[in-house]
């Protein structure tokens, strides 16, 4: 189906053409209403969405063109099973991962929920065990550190939970993450570890990941040249779909967590690919958050689009994006331990929907996935948030926060009230990027009319504010579904495959034929363009 050429799409068009006209100040003024009719609540999130310059007739538009491409059907499809992804032929099963057990969800004729909770068990037990030190490493130790070695979405998920969830974590059992294939960071998180205590989980859907099994090579070499060879089956675990990659690695099978090809890494955090949070925080808040991303999952397949919050968060991105023009969107969690996040929803929102071409192969004629960044606020406010509030481009942006503080330090006393003010800037920033200052308000005090134009603040600036009551491992669950389900929202609309990502594969086949040609012993004959080619030069002279 072309969108392009419906009713809805066409009734947008021309609503965005009026976009200036949308002002967040007369459109508030003109509806006592509005922030109650704009205000959606699933779980332990309420979502105010007053403050995007959306009128009922766009939101009705919207929710038509949602209609029109049978978002609801499409996400049924998902959740039963069918295989949404045809680029890769397979089904697209995150939300079994939380499905309770006694759900059936059958795929190739087979219903995966026990499998599912099986796994869920397996890496229970093995928690436990390194939870209350009973797992003993070669030298008969308890473990104290894990390092996660993965990337992508077998990283960024991981670390950004195990960041958000500090709270909850065990005293005695550290993570740390390692990605890069940069050597700096294996060598960073192994500088202080004593490999007696250290547990290495090697998470990789298909075990063939150059940066992982590169870090994982050396890793194994680092903890065998101090504790032997035999140490390595003591110490090292896997998270994997690919059990004959992860034996020739020489990680016993029996110490495999296994997931499934119709799990895709970015949407993996809650399989087995959470097993160094599960580590951290222990099994029962793990399948806290799970029952959190059930609570977000049933809301999505069973509210009607103008009352569903990931729908309608997808569909206000569609709208900005697509017809408003409007390249990015930032995501400010005011909440230290989500100072992950944005980088997790990058790889969620760019990875899924950063497409060019619809499902049907033919080119899309609109723009698609916005450029996601952000960081935990405070610390943008002295920074980008200058060009947020009176920049030239207009950045719709999504504030989240808690009512408890995510802290608890008896030592610092007073330390709980610091969330007030943290609060207060979070609101502050949405209120002024909605309201502005305008010059005469600026001109009532400011003596210097040379000064009105520069401290004036145009507003009109969009945001939606997230709020929940506290970090806890479901609301956290809660929170990343809501994002999984407006991504996969987006794609719908916008016709794309959001589970495939064949934009990565080209750098992957060039570096890997680059590699030879930086570390030949005679100058190679090189066969790139003119620029990558003197590059390889120059580098293999200063390597010298
Ligand atoms: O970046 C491409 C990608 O395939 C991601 O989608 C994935 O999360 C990451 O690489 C890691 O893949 P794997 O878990 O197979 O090592």
């Amino acid at each position: 189906m072309d969108i392009t050429m419906t009713d809805a799409w066409r009734a947008l068009r021309t609503h965005a053409e009026h976009f200036a006209d949308l002002e967040l100040r007369s459109l508030f003024a003109g509806d006592p209403e509005r922030v109650g009719a704009m205000t959606l609540s699933v779980g332990d999130l309420v979502i105010d969405w007053s403050k995007n310059r959306i009128t009922p007739a766009v939101l009705a538009d919207l929710i038509a063109l949602a209609e029109t491409t049978r978002v609801a059907d499409r996400a049924t499809a998902m959740m039963r099973g069918d295989r949404i992804n045809s680029t890769e032929d397979r089904a697209v099963l995150h939300t079994a991962l939380r499905a309770p057990a006694g759900r059936t969800i059958v795929v190739d004729g087979e219903d995966v929920v026990p499998d599912v909770h099986r796994v869920l068990a397996k890496m229970a037990t093995f928690t436990d065990r390194v939870r209350v030190g009973d797992w003993l490493g070669a030298t008969g130790m308890p473990i104290k550190t894990v390092v996660n070695i993965g990337i992508g979405g077998s990283d960024l998920g991981p670390v950004m939970a195990y960041e958000a969830l500090a709270a909850f974590r065990h005293p005695r059992i550290r993570c740390e993450f390692v990605s890069n294939v940069d050597g700096s960071d294996l060598a960073a998180a192994v500088s202080d570890l004593d490999p007696a205590t250290t547990m290495f989980v090697i998470s990789s859907k298909t075990f063939t990941t150059q940066e992982t099994l590169t870090n994982a090579t050396s890793a194994r070499r680092w903890l065998a040249d101090q504790l032997g060879a035999d140490a390595v089956a003591k110490h090292f675990v896997a998270v994997s779909t690919n059990a004959d990659a992860v034996a020739a690695f020489g990680i016993d099978t029996a110490n495999m967590f296994n997931f499934w090809d119709w799990v895709g890494g970015r949407y993996s955090m809650d399989s087995a690919i959470g097993l160094s949070l599960m580590l951290a925080i222990g099994a029962e808040a793990f399948g806290e958050m799970l029952d959190g991303f059930r609570i977000v999952d049933d809301h999505f397949v069973s509210t009607p689009i103008a009352e569903n919050a990931p729908a309608i968060l997808g569909l206000i991105e569609v709208w900005y994006r697509t017809f408003c023009d409007l390249p990015t969107r930032a995501v400010l969690p005011y909440s230290r331990y989500l100072h992950r996040f944005p980088a997790y929803l990058q790889q969620l929102d760019m990875e899924s929907n950063g497409k060019q071409v619809r499902l049907d192969g033919e080119p899309v004629t609109y723009e698609t996935g916005p450029i996601i960044w952000g960081q935990a606020g405070t610390n943008g406010q002295h920074s980008f948030h200058q060009l947020l509030h009176q920049g030239t481009t207009v950045v719709p942006t999504d504030f989240i926060l808690m009512a408890a503080p995510d802290h608890t330090n008896d030592q610092l006393a007073g330390v709980e009230a610091h969330h007030d003010l943290l609060v207060a800037n979070c609101l502050a920033q949405s209120e002024a990027l909605a309201f502005g200052k305008t010059a005469d308000e600026v001109a009532a005090t400011e003596t210097n009319p040379a000064l009105v134009n520069h401290r004036t603040f145009p507003g009109n600036r969009p945001s939606t504010t997230i709020m929940a009551p506290a970090l806890t491992p479901s609301v956290l669950g809660q929170l990343v579904a809501l994002y999984e389900h407006q991504v996969f929202t987006q794609g719908v609309v916008w016709g794309v495959n959001s589970f495939d990502q064949w934009g990565v594969e080209l750098g992957k086949e060039l570096a890997t034929a680059i590699i030879p040609e930086l570390v030949a012993p005679d100058e190679p004959a090189l066969d790139h363009d003119a620029s990558t080619n003197a590059l390889i030069r120059r580098y293999r002279a200063m390597r010298k």
